[in-house]
């Protein structure tokens, strides 16, 4: 047996976000609530901090915000998942917890483009250890008409029906999704493609990581596309995570009306979510806090990745808007600033700030074309991560320091304020813009003492509060 690899150095570790204990982690996968815990695995390498043969790490919690690591769930190298478990969900069922996950299989001429993929079932009564199911696999073929790009089941409970999609690509070279359905999670119909790309440029040649759900009597179809081209300042990720909004109907199966793709968050690191619904009914999503062409700083100290915050979502209109989950407040430990203050020119919040929420909100009401800026700023005055907006044109403009392309968004210009609610973590900032309405999600590397700066170009009204949060969540 190889050793796991260990933490060399805390400056980059995260105080309230999920990590590995050493090693490499990206997608959330499994996330359910079985028992009384919130569970959460994730694709994990825990012999080194780079992506290698792909196990599940695993971790619970009571409340959504800290965290119990558990062993290992899954470890790859038996004949149906030699060389990889693959993303995958989790379905409670009698009283057992149900994994469902991609097994994935190189044929050993050393392609990495040359492989192909099945689908395979675990099962725990305790939630902490799980048996590989003794017929593995479940779904041994992709259909006739795809091509080796099958994996990441999502499956779901509907009516007396178990169902899953699955993340593929056409033999036209479409990304798309695939249904399939089952009485009891070992048997499985293939009932069809339900939405699938109209073209590369503008959705992708692969879709990674589906998740279909209801809101609001539609239904969402979350999915993280491969191939979408950039454009000036949209999808300048390497790849996206984002959605479609439609009616789902079982029979054709068909997602219909399907709005246009849209992308979730703007920021540099998130990629590959997985939604669970929370016992009061809420939709909650995590996300991997990084993205595949992201440098990750963290790797010389043993380690690789992190989850985001759980993001409660809603719709408004055909929008997903997304905001931390109320559970949040609790890693609140002190309030560090509570004040209403005309700022015109430049005002500082805090210092040393590790883990904090800084939530503000400036009025503009009084305000014609405000131009205003927020900044983390280093122990030199310099900003880490800085966020612009432009009253005028409503525009939003990311800069991180040690990336040369900024990150765009768009919000409304009618309104009477701009609000911000940032989640500031050791290597990371989540920074939510008019209740959710606008997120980028960014992961930084500077180990130096941080403050936030304020800047704007007229006097405004701003109401401000700065907690600190607990870091060891
Ligand atoms: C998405 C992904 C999935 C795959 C997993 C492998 O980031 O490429 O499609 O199952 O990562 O680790």
């Amino acid at each position: 047996m190889p050793t796991k690899i260990e933490v060399t150095n805390n400056r980059y570790r995260l105080g309230y976000h999920l990590m590995t204990p050493g090693g490499w982690m990206n997608d959330p996968n499994g996330f359910c609530y079985f028992q009384g815990y919130y569970h959460v695995f994730y694709q994990y390498y825990p012999y080194s901090a780079a992506w290698g043969p792909m196990h599940w790490g695993h971790a619970r919690s009571k409340d959504l915000v800290s965290w119990e690591t558990l062993p290992t769930a899954l470890t790859p190298g038996d004949s149906e998942d030699e060389d990889g478990c693959f993303s995958g969900s989790a379905v409670v069922k009698d009283d057992k917890l149900f994994l469902i996950y991609t097994g994935h299989h190189y044929y050993g001429d050393n392609d990495p483009d040359h492989f192909w993929q099945n689908q395979n079932l675990a099962y725990s009564t305790d939630g902490i250890h799980f048996t590989k199911y003794a017929h593995n696999p479940i779904i041994a073929k992709a259909p006739v008409d795809n091509t080796q790009h099958f994996r990441d089941p999502k499956v779901w409970q509907a009516d007396d029906h178990y169902y899953l999609v699955l993340g593929s690509q056409d033999q036209q070279g479409l990304g798309r999704v695939l249904l399939y359905r089952s009485d009891d999670l070992m048997d499985w119909t293939y009932l069809g493609p339900i939405a699938g790309a109209k073209d590369v440029q503008h959705e992708g040649f692969m879709w990674e990581c589906p998740d279909l759900f209801n809101l609001n009597g539609q239904q969402v179809l979350l999915t993280s596309p491969q191939g979408i081209k950039a454009t000036d300042k949209q999808y300048l990720n390497l790849f996206q995570t984002g959605y479609f909004i439609g009616q789902l109907d079982y029979q054709q199966p068909q997602l219909q009306h399907r709005t246009d793709f849209q992308e979730l968050d703007h920021g540099h690191d998130f990629y590959a979510t997985q939604t669970v619904l929370t016992p009061d009914g809420r939709r909650v999503v995590l996300g991997w806090m990084a993205m595949w062409e992201s440098q990750m700083p963290e790797q010389a100290d043993g380690w690789a990745g992190a989850l985001t915050l759980p993001r409660e979502l809603t719709l408004k209109g055909h929008q997903l808007v997304m905001q931390p989950v109320r559970e949040v407040a609790a890693l609140r430990t002190q309030t560090l600033l509570n004040q209403q203050a005309t700022v015109n020119g430049t005002a500082d919040f805090g210092n040393n700030l590790e883990q904090a929420e800084f939530k503000a909100s400036l009025d503009l009401t009084a305000t014609q074309q405000l131009k205003s800026t927020i900044s983390l700023m280093n122990a030199s005055q310099q900003a880490v991560v800085s966020l612009t907006f432009d009253q005028a044109t409503g525009d939003l403009v990311l800069h991180r320091a040690d990336r040369p392309d900024a990150r765009y968004a768009v919000t409304a210009t009618d309104r009477d304020s701009l609000e911000l609610d940032l989640f500031i973590d050791t290597s990371s900032i989540e920074l939510f813009i008019n209740g959710g309405t606008v997120v980028f999600t960014e992961r930084f590397y500077d180990d130096t003492a941080k403050s936030l700066q304020l800047q704007t170009d007229q006097a405004v009204t701003v109401t401000a509060k700065l907690f600190a949060l607990n870091g060891q969540a």
